[in-house]
């Protein structure tokens, strides 16, 4: 086995190794991606079933995807051969996380990178004084240039590459602790912004009037994909982080933190948005440009307005690089450990190809729009594809492999930390694992597919 400390370029400690997955589980999928998500699967009711996934289904298998981490000490595919040496066919649970991160990366870059384009307006002022329509046009003639988009994309992706190069340890930690109680403040701050603007009712109501009749079998695998996306489940991200929690460390409390923070970001962004929604006269199911169409507007209508949206995209980028580099990390860890490349070749040759397929999700908003796979252009296919299959079947194999296939005993000792927690939810947490949340997570995987392609 070729995995060292030194190689992996992990976190010192058990607070870096929950920090970081914070860090990984917040970004844009809470800011960007569940706004829209939600807008387009029609509010309330898609909310109340996001949260009933992400509370009895996500956490469950965080800890799970925890406790195979902490029992290998290995990387996403390392950790399956170290448990189950002779079963080989679950290290396609390690090769399906990685893929998973590779097409995740690819999109998720581009939307990063507007990120930072929009720090860059929100720095010129160039979107002060304009009306909700020109901002939206503004928008929509960014994404689709042929180059701009793609140079900020690069950048990020240099950004992040020349992080995961030095190692990760200070980084993430450091970064988290200063940005993600800041973001929380900030988005506090246009939460009553938004909360004062004539449209709160409305947006509010959209947001948390559950409305159930208008749930499709599709919501609900919208609803439970994007919960899964959020957690940053079924990636491999959780396994590596869960190899660097201590021994003594409470892993159902962690997870319980890690959501919860996930959950509130999520939340914030969606009452920072549908009321402004609704006061602009824009489209709650305008999909990946909802935020940046909508806030601008905010920043437009409160007294320094410019001050706080310097501040809020900066923040937003940095919490979407603190999630790339966790992304990279997944992919670069399992080439140095498994393909015996070196931290250095595997950080710039992932980065390059990373690069080349954002390049190609960026063009396919503009240039390559015609060039589509099932209906869908290039970044949505990738976007879809990964939080509606890829990251549930990755969780499904998780689920599978510890309620049926690994030993209970060992599941509960590591759990449990050796029989040490008492806690009544231990049994519910396994009850999960091996009942609830394979069966679910099939038939919603099946049904939401067949309403998908009815
Ligand atoms: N959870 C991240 C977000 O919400 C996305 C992500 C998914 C990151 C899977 C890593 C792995 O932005």
């Amino acid at each position: 086995m070729s995995t060292n400390s030194e190689q992996r370029g992990g976190f010192t400690s058990y607070f870096g190794a929950v920090a970081a997955a914070v860090g990984s589980a917040v970004g844009l999928g809470n800011i960007w991606r569940f706004p829209y998500i939600a807008g387009e699967y029609g509010g309330g009711a898609f909310i109340m079933l996001y949260l009933i996934f992400v509370f009895g289904l996500g956490v469950p298998i965080m800890i799970g995807e925890f406790v195979i981490g902490r029992r290998s000490g290995r990387n996403a595919m390392g950790a399956f051969r170290v448990l189950s040496p002779k079963h080989k066919g679950w290290l396609g649970i390690g090769i399906l996380a990685v893929i998973t991160c590779v097409i995740i990366y690819s999109f998720y870059s581009v939307v990063a990178g507007w990120t930072i384009e929009y720090t860059w307006l929100s720095c010129t002022n160039g979107l002060a004084g304009k009306e909700a329509s020109e901002i939206s046009e503004a928008f929509t003639s960014f994404i689709q240039h042929p180059y701009l988009p793609i140079l900020f994309q690069g950048l990020l992706v240099f950004l992040t590459g020349a992080v995961v190069i030095g190692g990760v340890q200070k980084g993430i930690e450091k970064f988290t602790k200063i940005v993600m109680p800041v973001l929380f403040f900030i988005m506090l701050l246009l939460c009553v912004r938004s909360l004062t603007l004539p449209g709160s009712k409305e947006g509010m109501s959209f947001l948390f009037k559950p409305e159930f009749g208008n749930l499709t079998a599709t919501g609900v695998l919208a609803a439970m994909g994007q919960a899964i996306f959020s957690l940053s489940i079924g990636a491999g991200l959780l396994i590596t982080y869960g190899s660097y929690v201590r021994k003594e460390d409470n892993m159902m409390s962690s997870c319980f933190f890690i959501a919860s923070a996930d959950t509130t970001i999520a939340l914030l962004a969606g009452i920072a948005i549908f009321p402004a929604v609704f006061t602009f006269g824009l489209s709650p199911a305008s999909g990946p440009s909802l935020v940046f169409e909508t806030l601008p507007n905010v920043f437009n209508n409160m007294p320094m307005g410019q001050f706080f949206a310097i501040l809020f995209f900066v923040l937003l980028a940095l919490a979407a690089i603190t999630t790339t580099i966790s992304l990279l990390e997944v992919i670069v860890l399992w080439v140095v450990e498994e393909l015996h490349l070196k931290r250095t070749s595997a950080t710039i040759i992932t980065s390059l190809v990373i690069f080349a397929l954002g390049a190609l999700c960026s063009l396919s908003l503009g240039t390559l729009k015609d060039f589509t796979i099932l209906g869908y252009t290039f970044f949505d296919a990738c976007d879809k594809l990964t939080a509606t299959y890829l990251m549930p079947i990755g969780a499904l194999a998780v689920t599978v492999y510890l309620g049926w296939f690994y030993k209970k005993e060992d599941v509960l000792d590591e759990v449990s930390n050796h029989g040490t927690l008492k806690t009544w939810y231990i049994k519910l947490f396994y009850f999960v694992l091996r009942y609830i949340a394979p069966i679910v997570l099939t038939v919603i995987l099946i049904t939401g597919s067949l309403g998908i392609a009815g």
